[in-house]
């Protein structure tokens, strides 16, 4: 009855990737039409979504009603198993590779645990993403802590907790680094690099280029003379070489092209110093489908791939092959994530219907920041009216609070319920306190039980803050 998704399936033959920056609006509604008849399209969904009966849906073997009854709306539901299956994909499809959970995805105790338990090493970027993690019991080697502007508090607490590695992504930070260190310590270190290769689905989310803040180019030299500071820097241990191209990336090309080129900068490395790096980082990026037609990058792809072109290139380069390190975020975390909320208002004005939710652009900034459109359908009750176009809007007050554009039953009415697809990485994480409306709670769904990890914010929580007059 229902299309399944599946990560190790390759995107269609002939899939096109669509840029995130011409998604408003484009292609018209997407959603799963509701109506009694239609047969609901899960395939953006976890895979353990299901329609118990007409109209309700469960994931994790909780109905999302029951969910939104027990912890009110706006709630975020973590399909648990949905997480550990994608942490396994990765694990198979990049065998002997060390696969980090890049955690400014979405990060909470359980998502920590759940990650390590997997095998699972973290890439953070903040203090206090690894304080989380390392209070939460992951140990501080399988972690790599990112930044372009890592703050005195991010180097010492890295070095408190005894990080794994550091990626230097300035040349500013060499010295700093090194100063911080005590005789006698010696840090293990990657240099980011820029390599000059443009992907990634929206403007403000690729970093594979000159023309942005993140790594060191390798084009006007500063790359070089990085890593040539950082090998006479006896403090630091230089293990290896970074790139992340961007976020987003539903093609394999640009990998394989970073590959190459990240193993010409080794051989140069390697010639230059006389020193062969045992590790390189290739980042994240992986793209998701948001919508049901949309593409992906498939792991198992990437993985056959990236890993066939790492032996190719290595062996014309005389260079024994690195240990590869990959940052996946919103592949793990995304598809597991769906946002609930109830419809507060319903507004016809000419010829549009705009539908209005309890939540909006403060639990997901997406849609504003990168014109994202999702695919939201109705939970909860079994409509036999028919789909007809809809805005799914927010409840903020700016016009550009607009979630969806999409198709729901003519007679969606307030107090319906909405559910959100793909709604697990960078929302909750990026979420904020605007008009002063509290984060929503995160819940663990997994065999029919449902948990709180994360609470919902609280006007008390908010007002605590305020501490002036
Ligand atoms: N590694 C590094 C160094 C990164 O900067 C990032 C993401 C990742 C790994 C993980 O990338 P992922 O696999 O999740 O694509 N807020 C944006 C995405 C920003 C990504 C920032 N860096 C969005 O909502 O699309």
């Amino acid at each position: 009855m229902t299309a399944r998704r599946t990560i190790t399936v390759p995107a269609p033959a002939g899939v096109v990737a669509e840029p995130l920056d011409a998604a408003p609006g484009a292609g018209g509604p997407v959603g799963a039409p509701s109506g009694a008849s239609a047969p609901a399209d899960l395939s953006v969904w976890p895979a353990s979504a299901a329609e118990p009966r007409a109209g309700d849906l469960s994931v994790g073997g909780v109905p999302l009603a029951e969910v939104a009854d027990r912890f009110g709306t706006p709630v975020y539901v973590l399909d648990e198993g949905e997480v550990r299956d994608r942490c396994r994909a990765y694990r198979r499809a990049f065998p002997e590779v060390e696969v980090l959970y890049a955690a400014k995805a979405f990060l909470c105790r359980a998502m920590v645990r759940w990650t390590g338990e997997e095998g699972l090493g973290l890439d953070v970027c903040s203090a206090g993403e690894l304080e989380l993690a390392v209070t939460s019991g992951f140990p501080a080697d399988r972690i790599v802590l990112h930044g372009n502007a890592k703050s005195p508090q991010d180097l010492a607490t890295a070095l408190r907790l005894g990080v794994g590695r550091v990626v230097i992504d300035s040349t500013a930070e060499i010295s700093r680094l090194a100063a911080a260190l005590g005789p006698g310590d010696r840090q293990r270190v990657l240099v980011r690099v820029v390599p000059g290769i443009a992907a990634g689905g929206h403007a403000k989310i690729r970093t594979g280029t000159e023309d942005q803040q993140f790594g060191l180019s390798v084009r006007d030299g500063h790359a070089q003379h990085a890593i040539a500071r950082v090998l006479d820097q006896p403090r630091l241990r230089l293990t290896g070489l970074h790139c992340h191209l961007g976020s987003q990336i539903t093609e394999v090309k640009p990998y394989v092209t970073a590959v190459r080129r990240m193993v010409g900068l080794l051989a140069r490395v390697r010639d230059q110093h006389g020193v062969v790096l045992p590790e390189l980082d290739l980042g994240g990026g992986h793209g998701i489908a948001y919508r049901p037609g949309e593409p992906f990058l498939d792991p198992a792809v990437l993985g056959r791939r990236v890993r066939a072109e790492l032996h190719a290139a290595c062996a014309a380069a005389g260079l024994p092959v690195p240990r590869l390190i990959i940052e996946p975020g919103r592949a793990i975390a995304g598809p597991a994530g769906v946002a609930v909320y109830h419809v507060l208002a319903v507004k016809h004005t000419g010829d549009r219907t705009f539908v209005a939710v309890d939540g909006g652009m403060s639990d997901n900034p997406r849609p504003a920041l990168y014109g994202v459109r999702y695919a939201p359908r109705l939970v909860g009750r079994d409509s036999g009216a028919d789909p007809v176009p809809v805005t799914v809007v927010g409840r903020h007050c700016e016009a550009g609070d607009v979630l969806a554009e999409a198709l729901l039953p003519a007679d969606v009415r307030p107090g319906d319920l909405l559910a959100v697809p793909v709604a697990g990485a960078y929302h909750l994480a990026m979420a904020s306190a605007y008009n002063m409306v509290g984060r929503p709670p995160v819940v663990a769904v997994r065999d029919g039980l449902a948990r709180l990890l994360v609470r919902r914010e609280s006007a008390a929580d908010l007002a605590s803050r305020d501490v002036g007059v």
